[in-house]
């Protein structure tokens, strides 16, 4: 165990110096990535990461991430390796001010943190989701806090907004809160993993990391795509329309609202200036296969983050369908089969010391 003073930790009227205690084992955690079903896109505060629109989303299986931290009392700085490789600065720098964040202070020990995902990194699979999720769970716990699931998820959600939501099992919703200071910005569980048998395929057309990051992608588009007041406005429509969906299992009004929150985003994107594409040649023919599918009976339906990969939702017995009409897509690399997954959690085992 060891202890780190808070300055400034504000109580009442006045602000005064705190002791906090924090833990020196290793804490490994495991944390699902999440595909939105229905989008965010667009932030209301960049300082604090609300997001513009609330969004629903499906946690899924086969995308995790796990992450160790321990916090040390001789390390000088924080020590970051992604997938068996030193962090770069920037991503180093983007933990060190979460971590920050998580304890309240820059004062706080540092920590050396091992995080390893299973699928390509920041190329639009939700690297960052459960990548913050990991992360937030892994440093309360080391921080020595007890954080209820809507803590942790508001926690999560200062790391990157769509983390906030792989908190939890099955699918979720991100709720729009109205104050400023983020207090009310946390998801909330809608049903577990076991509720309902969909899947969804991720159709990887990259492994490579895309050029422009979410967040310049969002404010680049609030600043300048001629309809994002119409993209906000709209959008709490979206958003009960699909709990009413999933709600029913009504799979084909949950297809549709999918693949229209997801081109709506994207049309949204394209008319910024300069546009925004996060598409490639394989992402278009994926997209043209899957309505052919669907003109042929098979209940298909797209949906595409910020990168060029598709995720395709479609029910059990229709797996076998998809993955045939994906085989010959030039530029299609593999197809990762997803099914509703678990929600972040600790790892018990006793851990090695990582320092
Ligand atoms: O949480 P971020 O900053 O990675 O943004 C996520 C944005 C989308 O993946 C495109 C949509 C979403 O709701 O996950």
């Amino acid at each position: 165990m060891g202890v780190y003073k808070v300055r400034n930790h504000f109580f009442g009227t006045k602000t005064h110096s705190v002791i906090k205690k924090y833990s020196l084992s290793p804490v490994t955690a495991v944390a699902h990535s999440n595909i939105a079903l229905i989008k965010y896109w667009g932030k209301r505060s960049v300082e604090y990461n609300l997001p513009a629109v609330g969004s629903i989303s499906l946690t899924l299986d086969a995308l995790h991430t796990k992450t160790t931290l321990q916090f040390g009392e001789t390390l000088k700085e924080d020590q970051l390796i992604l997938n068996d490789k030193e962090a770069t600065v920037p991503a180093l720098k983007r933990v060190s001010n979460f971590l920050d964040m998580a304890a309240g202070s820059s004062d706080r020990p540092k920590a050396k943190i091992i995080s390893e995902n299973n699928f390509p990194t920041g190329a639009g699979l939700a690297s960052s989701a459960s990548g913050f999720a990991a992360l937030a769970l892994a440093a309360g716990k080391g921080l020595g806090q007890s954080l209820s699931d809507e803590a942790l998820s508001r926690l999560a959600r200062m790391g990157s907004g769509s983390a906030a939501r792989s908190i939890y099992a099955g699918f979720s919703e991100m709720q729009l809160g109205a104050k400023d200071d983020g207090s009310e910005d946390f998801a909330i569980p809608l049903h577990d993993e076991n509720y309902w048998d969909v899947r969804l395929l991720v159709a990887v057309t990259s492994d490579e990391k895309k050029d422009l990051s979410s967040t310049e992608g969002m404010m680049r588009t609030a600043e300048t795509a001629p309809y994002y007041g119409r993209w906000v406005s709209s959008h709490p429509n979206d958003m009960r329309e699909m709990k009413k969906a999933i709600a029913e299992k009504d799979f084909e009004k949950t297809g549709e609202l999918t693949e229209h929150s997801c081109f709506k985003m994207h049309g949204l994107a394209m008319a910024a200036k300069p546009p925004i594409l996060y598409w490639n040649a394989a992402t278009t023919e994926t997209i043209h296969r899957v309505w052919i599918l669907r003109k042929n009976g098979i209940p298909a339906y797209v949906t595409i983050d910020a990168g060029p990969q598709v995720k395709i939702l479609c029910l059990p017995e229709f797996v076998e369908d998809v993955e045939d009409a994906l085989s010959n897509i030039d530029g299609v690399r593999s197809v990762i089969e997803a099914k509703p997954g678990p929600g972040a959690y600790i790892m018990e085992t006793v851990n090695e010391t990582i320092i």
